[in-house]
């Protein structure tokens, strides 16, 4: 197969940090695409708890084990992104229905600035499906257990980051 006609889907993010949950996507994600390109988005104007380097590292090593999965950064509109990368699709999972307003907003926008980009919306395993960055941040700050909701290696580096290794 010539490399375009590859199919080829973005799964972007800020991956602040990588979850079960996101892990659970791109492997979902690659049984319907060549290649899944899961893609950190560089917005300095949030406050990410994880440096850029430290979530490409987190993403990287957790899932070293899978093929047909690259590492990137991007900055700016992603359509411009995807259309760069040669990526026919966006991808993002779809947990409660608390996600959809968001997600619908995102997707409508993005195949208005760019028709030949289509999202898929993917589900998350049942387990993973109260399973977010953000509540997980807040639960370890605490010495919360998250552990069955993280890679090893994350949870080690949330420790890290609250003084609780
Ligand atoms: O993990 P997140 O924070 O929910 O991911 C949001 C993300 C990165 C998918 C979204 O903010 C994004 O795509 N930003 C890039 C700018 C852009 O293209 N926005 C959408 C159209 S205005």
């Amino acid at each position: 197969m010539s490399i375009d006609m590859k199919r080829i889907a973005i799964y972007p993010g800020s991956f602040d940090p990588v979850t079960n949950g996101h892990i659970d996507i791109v492997k979902r994600g690659l049984t319907l695409f060549d290649r899944v390109i899961v893609a950190i988005l560089l917005n300095a104007s949030k406050n990410y708890l994880f440096s850029v380097e430290e979530r490409l590292q987190m993403l990287k090593k957790s899932m070293k084990d899978l093929r047909n999965v690259e590492f990137d950064t991007f900055d700016g509109l992603l359509v411009d992104y995807a259309r760069t990368r040669n990526a026919s699709a966006i991808l993002r999972g779809m947990r409660a229905v608390s996600d959809f307003e968001y997600e619908f907003q995102l997707a409508l926008m993005n195949r208005k600035l760019n028709r030949n980009i289509q999202t898929v919306f993917l589900m998350t395993g049942l387990r993973w499906i109260f399973t977010s960055s953000s509540i997980i941040k807040e639960a370890a700050q605490f010495g919360g257990d998250i552990e069955d909701m993280v890679p090893k290696l994350v949870n080690r580096e949330l420790k890290k980051k609250f003084n609780r290794s």
